[in-house]
């Protein structure tokens, strides 16, 4: 039996999703009534309120519907798409249509085409056709959200609008002329000078000097290496781009509408062209996609990683999961359906770690084009289906879970995450391509998650006061203030846990010179001399009795406790594992990447060293708290097949049983308890 105990209440006020959360947490999918007769649309309805559905997104990729031909303008089934939802009482999620452009506009100005790093072009015919730094593109997009928002700003059904789609998920790097006029752009405007980009870029290397704005491309594809800054200004000026596409509509929108704007994010693990961080102020609500990635080696533990930073993205505050499948998607090489309990398993995930609303995509499983095969709320079989016993579950789940809106989850533990350092980190030339950012993230995540300590995700910019531990997983590039954040937080009194890949370059991508980490290394009080990376598949031992692969480093200490050495490998006989205390604070440094029992143990310990109190939960077990003013609930989210006990003391915000003792939860089962105060 497991004791976990009760964070202190906070309180949350003036989320937009509130008004969509009176009877429930939303329940919502994409829904595409033009992929259907009109008769179909009846029958939706009627289903959509059996199962209780909330919010529907329409009008996503409405484009060739709403404009099919130059200056045709076509609203009279997206009028009665809107009137329909409200005489049902749903709300609409209003897309603003420029998903994707429609035929006609792509035959009028192929220009737009957004163009390959090999200099080859992509052709209409799937999605997403655009250059984003086109201005011609720009300018048709312009129109079409505009005429959208003026004709249902003030439509009754209107609860939110949606920008575009998923924007930069398969355009975000363009190479096109348009493309390297805009980086020239945006480079002029980062470094006023063409001596200061080269400065910034160490031209020196291999005869890149530029003499004028117009000599610098996009960084093409080339015979060799690329140089890595230039790569990395490129990522960054990318997803400005895509930035401003959603900037410029929701400008636009917001000179019509008070309602809330916002766009999908893609927190995701094979979506890293956006930095998220950077446009996260600019959403009225944040909304993320995820999937299930069934390629992952632990999908479930990437979901938990993936939501928790999305409650990071919006401060905290509840945010909406805005897709997700019932069952099985139709992108992955093997698209695996969902087994028993698992999508009410996936849904109680999200809401544990702050969403506010869940939606599907999609409503109705199409019957053609190139998603016919991915899952939805109602399946190519009908309702005479366990998928939708299943999905009416899920709706009443998500009705009686009202009373969680609002609340927060509270962390006394965050870990960095940076998407400046996921670039730098994996673009070209590096010491081993086994260390990959997002796996180094997982790890950490998971073994925090594993030692029963809940866990922020937050922004190497971000404050750190409030917080006792934080853990920096490959931290590579760093501004010299992030790194003197960090330091004070140690000086404060936290303990922070380093692992190596942290601290190494500058915001140019620069060494830091002088033994790594640089950033780190007076904090750490260590020297690393030299990098001695493992090889495929090999693992050493430390003399702790623990394992260890991928990463080992030639380091000494200049002022610090050595916690554990290398017995073998590379780095045999030096220090893998130090420890530095730093008046009430500590910091550690981790040069390797432990076993994910060790890492769990060792996360442990720094979270018992920096006075968080940790339960040990059984392994495949979630347990997190979030809070109100007034009211607390405790979800247990049960992925192992095995029955487990937890202590609790409440009611079961489902069934309404009263909770006296420990509660049982099944394998594979899910329990929330509003605790007793
Ligand atoms: C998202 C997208 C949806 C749909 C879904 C399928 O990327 O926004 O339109 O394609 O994936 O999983």
């Amino acid at each position: 039996m497991l004791a976990v105990d009760r964070l202190a209440p906070e309180t949350r006020q003036g989320s937009p999703l509130e008004p969509l959360t009176r009877d429930g947490l939303v329940f919502g999918c994409d829904y595409n009534p033009e992929q259907w007769d009109r008769a179909v649309w009846d029958e939706d309805m009627r289903l959509m309120r059996q199962a209780g559905v909330s919010l529907v997104a329409v009008n996503i990729f409405g484009w060739s519907w709403i404009n099919p031909a130059p200056g045709v303008w076509s609203f009279d089934e997206l009028d009665e798409v809107m009137d329909l939802a409200h005489a049902h009482g749903i709300r609409v999620n209003l897309g603003t249509a420029t998903a994707s452009p429609a035929p006609w506009v792509t035959t009028r100005h192929p220009e737009i085409l957004p163009v390959a790093e090999d200099g080859t072009r992509r052709f209409p015919g799937g999605r997403q056709a655009y250059c984003p730094s086109s201005p011609v593109f720009r300018a048709y997009a312009a129109e079409v959200s505009r005429r959208v928002v003026e004709r249902y700003a003030d439509h009754p059904a209107l609860a939110m609008w949606h920008v575009s789609n998923e924007l930069g998920c398969h355009n975000s790097l363009c190479y096109c002329d348009a493309s390297a006029a805009a980086f020239r752009g945006w480079l002029e405007a980062r470094y006023g000078s063409i001596a200061a980009l080269n400065t910034a870029w160490g031209t020196s290397f291999w005869s890149q000097r530029y003499g004028a704005w117009d000599e610098i491309l996009p960084p093409m594809t080339a015979l060799s290496l690329r140089n890595p800054a230039q790569l990395l200004d490129f990522q960054r000026f990318s997803s400005d781009q895509q930035l401003e596409l959603y900037r410029a509509e929701a400008e636009a929108i917001r000179r019509h509408s008070t309602a809330p704007v916002t766009t999908n994010f893609m927190v995701t693990a094979h979506i890293r062209t956006l930095d998220y961080w950077s446009w996260a102020g600019e959403m009225d609500v944040i909304a993320n996609d995820h999937y299930l990635d069934r390629r992952l080696a632990d999908p479930t533990a990437e979901l938990s990683f993936a939501a928790d930073l999305t409650r990071g993205l919006a401060g905290g505050t509840p945010w909406l999961l805005m897709e997700t499948s019932t069952g099985a998607v139709n992108w992955q090489p093997h698209n695996l359906a969902k087994g028993e309990g698992e999508l009410l398993r996936n849904v109680v995930s999200h809401v544990a770690r702050g969403a506010d609303g869940i939606c599907f995509f999609q409503w109705r499983a199409s019957a053609q084009g190139a998603e016919k095969f991915h899952s939805a709320l109602l399946p190519h079989a009908g309702t005479d289906t366990a998928q939708w016993r299943t999905v009416l579950e899920v709706g009443e789940t998500l009705r009686r879970l009202q009373p969680v809106a609002g609340s927060q989850v509270h962390s006394d533990a965050a870990l960095l995450f940076d998407w400046e350092s996921w670039w730098s980190l994996e673009n070209e030339g590096r010491p081993s391509e086994d260390v990959r950012y997002l796996d180094q993230v997982h790890a950490a995540h998971a073994a925090l998650t594993g030692s029963g300590v809940s866990v922020d995700v937050v922004s190497a910019h971000d404050e750190l006061t409030g917080y006792r531990l934080v853990v920096v997983p490959a931290l590579h590039l760093v501004r010299d203030e992030d790194a003197a954040r960090i330091a004070r937080f140690v000086e404060d009194g936290g303990t922070a846990v380093i692992t190596f890949a942290s601290g190494i370059v500058d915001e140019d991508d620069r060494v830091r010179l002088g033994g790594y980490p640089g950033a780190f290394r007076d904090l750490l009080g260590i020297v690393s001399e030299e990098f001695a990376p493992l090889g495929p598949g090999q693992t050493v031992t430390l003399d702790d009795g623990g394992t260890a692969s991928v990463w080992a480093e030639r380091l000494r200490v200049t002022d610090a406790e050595v916690d554990a050495r290398f017995l073998d490998g590379p780095a045999a006989g030096l220090p893998a594992r130090t420890r530095r205390a730093v008046g009430e604070g500590s910091a550690w440094y981790l040069a390797t990447l432990p076993s994910a029992a060790d890492y769990r143990a060792l996360l442990s310990r720094a979270a018992q060293d920096a006075g968080i109190p940790t339960t040990p939960v059984p392994l495949g077990v979630d347990v997190i708290r979030r809070v109100s003013a007034d009211r607390a609930f405790l979800f247990v989210i049960n992925h192992t097949t095995d029955t487990v006990e937890i202590a609790a003391r409440g009611r079961d915000a489902i069934s309404g049983e009263a909770i006296a003792g420990p509660v049982r939860v099944a394998g594979g089962a899910v329990r929330i308890i509003e605790e007793a105060s």
